[in-house]
């Protein structure tokens, strides 16, 4: 596994993978790395010959109040999940050398960016948008591996490959969960004893709603109300947004007659945490289909 720092030598070193006729598949991170990320990994290696994760926290990303300091960071742990999990190059770039120039240029997401977690976290879409066009213009990538823990994210990352012809097929993977149903989270280390055990409530209300619909339920804002009140029954849990949107442009669904996301976030002490899942009613089209 090779450890690379530069630009420069990451796209000349994944450039000549990809001469010799071989496939490249890219695992973009902010690091910490846990299971989550290696189920990324894992996809990657068995569908590419190559495998090329970044780890970069994003200062871009980050609003003004946000945890871009505090972020935890742990490159040695890092680098032998990639290796154990068979990478074949990490980039892990300083800042400055993602950004030399003190003002970038960025990518505007547009609308959709402003929904869901954009309301909340205004100029975080861009900020995505902006580090994962640069991620690929440096890796070059063939396939490249996101999670649908963060789902806005990636409905955000298909319209940018889709929008700018980025020569890259966007993989979404299924969200890997603690044994008590919590997903997966670098930011998880933030939470107490108490908040850990409270923070089940998120997937607890998406259980809920989405058991709902199975039964039946089809008014879009009942079942995101249900949501709503499940998580602010947990003392510890600050609600953020409940929401049941449309799986690809986010917007609002009243009537559930097409797949919807039940999407979640709620504040637990210092740590925002988003939850989701997707659910297709009976007898609308299912999720895909035209
Ligand atoms: P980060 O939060 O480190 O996540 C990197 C990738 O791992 C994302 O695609 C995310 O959805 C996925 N992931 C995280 N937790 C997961 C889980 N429990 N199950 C499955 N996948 C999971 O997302 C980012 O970094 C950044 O925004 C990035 C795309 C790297 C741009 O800076």
């Amino acid at each position: 596994m090779r450890l690379l720092t530069t630009v420069s030598d990451t796209q000349r070193a994944l450039d000549k993978e990809r001469e010799a006729g071989r496939t490249v598949g890219f695992v973009p991170t902010m690091g910490f790395l846990h299971e989550g990320h290696g189920s990324l990994m894992r996809r990657a290696r068995a569908e590419n010959d190559i495998v090329a994760v970044s780890i970069f926290v994003n200062p871009l990303q980050f609003g003004a109040s946000e945890d871009l300091d505090a972020y935890p960071r742990d490159l040695d742990s890092d680098l032998s999940l990639c290796e154990s999990e068979g990478a074949d190059v990490v980039f892990n770039p300083s800042a400055d050398e993602m950004y030399p120039e003190p003002n970038p240029f960025t990518i505007t997401v547009g609308e959709i960016g402003t929904k869901l977690c954009g309301r909340t976290r205004p100029g975080h879409f861009d900020g995505v948008a902006t580090v994962v066009a640069k991620l690929f213009n440096i890796a070059g990538p063939c396939r490249s591996y996101f999670g649908r823990k963060d789902a806005q994210q990636l409905v955000i990352i298909e319209r940018l490959a889709g929008a700018l012809n980025f020569p890259v097929t966007v993989v979404g993977c299924e969200i890997v969960r603690e044994p008590d149903g919590l997903a997966m989270s670098s930011r998880n280390v933030y939470l107490n004893p108490d908040e850990r055990r409270a923070a089940r409530v998120l997937k607890r209300a998406l259980d809920e709603a989405e058991a709902s619909v199975r039964k039946g339920e089809r008014d879009g804002h009942r079942v995101a109300r249900q949501m709503a009140t499940r998580i602010s029954s947990e003392p510890l849990a600050g609600l953020d947004y409940a929401s049941v949107v449309d799986t690809e442009t986010l917007e609002d669904l009243i009537r559930l007659d097409r797949p919807a996301l039940l999407a979640v976030a709620a504040w637990m002490g210092k740590a925002r945490l988003i939850d989701n899942t997707t659910v297709t009613p009976t007898g609308a089209p299912s999720e895909g289909s035209s």
